[in-house]
């Protein structure tokens, strides 16, 4: 798909992976929308970026604004949805691993509710995490939710065409998901991925690049691209 001029609406689009798509897509000449539930939070947007608020887990609020926003060529979900669980899975409170999932039902509501807006031609991005494949101690909430959203647009993919949806797997990127931007911040990210192959956390535009190539390659449904410095080799 060619970027230039269409229409791309990026939910969880005012922070971290998601804001640097925005920003991408923006800079190669769609309109954007980004979308999160206080976009006050980033400041002003960058040109041809409007922010806007929602929250994915509302879907009477998310098919009020499909229809208003709708024809869109282009839709992109990297809203975390709420709070993840962490830690063992035998000590875990239930309610606070079943309502990780909120990531889940957030990119389900905008894939169930957006599509019917969405250009024939157009294109869905969603992002997982290298737990769903390979999880590290305490991740079972990220891995149980990470595998769920590929395997979803795996088999969404077929109900879908000729529209089509694909996944962004990052591994550890630098976003305010890991809390300010310091030299705290710094020291435990290098900490976390000293022993990846690539041994630092990514950006969140080596993440957002991986959104433009899915957007982009007419030929690629149903799969799940790695930004994760090696992650799953390390
Ligand atoms: N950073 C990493 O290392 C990493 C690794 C693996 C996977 N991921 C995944 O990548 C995606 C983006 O993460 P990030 O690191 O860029 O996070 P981030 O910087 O914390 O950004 C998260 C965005 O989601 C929005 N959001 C959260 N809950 C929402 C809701 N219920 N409705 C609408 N918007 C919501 C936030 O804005 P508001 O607070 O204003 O709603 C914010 O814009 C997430 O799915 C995350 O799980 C990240």
């Amino acid at each position: 798909m060619e970027i230039q001029g269409k229409k791309a609406l990026v939910f969880g689009g005012t922070s971290g992976i998601g804001l640097a798509a925005a920003n991408q897509l923006a800079a190669k000449g769609a309109k954007v929308v980004a979308l999160s539930r206080d976009p006050s939070k980033a400041g002003a947007p960058g040109p041809n970026v409007t922010f806007k608020s929602c929250d994915v887990r509302d879907a009477l609020a998310l098919e009020a604004l499909f229809a208003a926003e709708g024809p869109f060529d282009i839709l992109v979900s990297a809203a975390t949805g709420g709070a993840r669980a962490a830690g063992p899975f035998l000590d875990m409170d239930m309610d606070t691993y079943q309502a990780s999932f909120a990531k889940l039902w957030g990119y389900t509501n905008v894939v169930r509710y957006g599509t019917r807006h969405l250009a024939e031609n157009g294109a869905i991005v969603l992002v997982s995490g290298a737990p769903a494949r390979r999880a590290r101690d305490g991740q079972i909430a990220l891995a149980s939710v990470g595998g769920a959203v590929e395997a979803f647009a795996r088999t969404v993919s077929k109900e879908i065409k000729p529209r089509r949806i694909n996944v962004v797997s990052p591994g550890i990127i630098a976003t305010a998901m890991f809390g300010a931007d310091d030299a705290d911040r710094a020291d435990r990210l290098a900490n976390m991925t000293k022993n990846n192959l690539i041994p630092r956390a990514g950006t969140p535009d080596e993440a957002a690049s991986a959104i433009i190539f899915l957007i982009e390659n007419d030929f690629v449904t149903g799969t799940t691209v790695d930004v994760d410095g090696g992650w799953l080799l390390s």
